[in-house]
């Protein structure tokens, strides 16, 4: 069985009735997304929040009922991936351009949970580019500040375009080898004028579910 989709199915077994759920973003939330519309097909009552345009397209396909963030004043649980998970269950996400939307939910979330293929795993955060989202105006300047944290900032493209986010901004995609201080970095990037938000995730989950190839799992709290 696929990994990341043990992990997810583990975790939506979290999921109650009548909670508010956050869906995730990226291949892996999707399984969650997909347990989720089964869980309701069974009889499952719950509504859901959405934390990009693709997620909300997939849920609304499989019939998950969405309410309008201006109707709720929490979310209970929040399943979503992730691209690094380090010893202290900090992580970087984002890859999938997302990062936004995704800490948001994941921040008015009572409960946040992470779900990874065992290749997410690593000691130290960093190896994967750290996912920024800035906005547009004046973006070279942005960058270069950015570059001032000692990173190699590149700007996501697509197709020979500038990636844009849900948001309508840009994915500076920041490669630092190796991040030793997460939570002084994510405060610096976020100082920088320019800088909506990086994908920095410190402190943040209730659990991480670990997915392997043999079909087992792992849960890290
Ligand atoms: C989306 O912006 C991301 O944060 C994803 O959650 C992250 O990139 C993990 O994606 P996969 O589950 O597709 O690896």
């Amino acid at each position: 069985m696929n990994p990341k989709q043990v992990a997810a199915e583990k975790a939506v077994e979290f999921v109650e009735d009548g909670m508010i759920v956050g869906l995730g973003t990226g291949s892996t939330a999707f399984w969650a997304t997909q347990k989720i519309a089964q869980r309701i097909s069974e009889g499952l009552t719950i509504r859901a929040v959405a934390s990009s345009a693709s997620t909300e397209a997939l849920a609304g396909q499989l019939g998950i009922p969405l309410v309008p963030f201006s109707g709720i004043d929490h979310i209970d649980i929040t399943i979503d991936g992730a691209d690094e998970v380090d010893d202290q269950l900090n992580l970087i996400k984002g890859g999938g351009g997302a990062l936004l939307r995704e800490k948001i939910l994941a921040r008015n979330s009572s409960r946040f949970y992470v779900v990874v293929d065992e290749t997410k795993r690593v000691h130290r955060l960093g190896r994967f580019p750290l996912p920024v989202e800035i906005v547009p105006f004046a973006s070279n300047l942005t960058i270069h500040r950015l570059q001032e944290l000692n990173c190699e900032p590149v700007v996501r493209m697509v197709q020979g375009s500038p990636f844009i986010t849900d948001n309508g901004n840009l994915i500076v995609d920041c490669s630092f080898k190796e991040i030793l201080n997460p939570v002084e970095l994510q405060q610096q990037i976020n100082l920088i004028p320019g800088v909506v938000e990086n994908g920095l995730f410190v402190g943040m989950p209730t659990a991480v579910v670990v997915g392997y190839g043999d079909g087992t799992i792992q849960i890290l709290e």
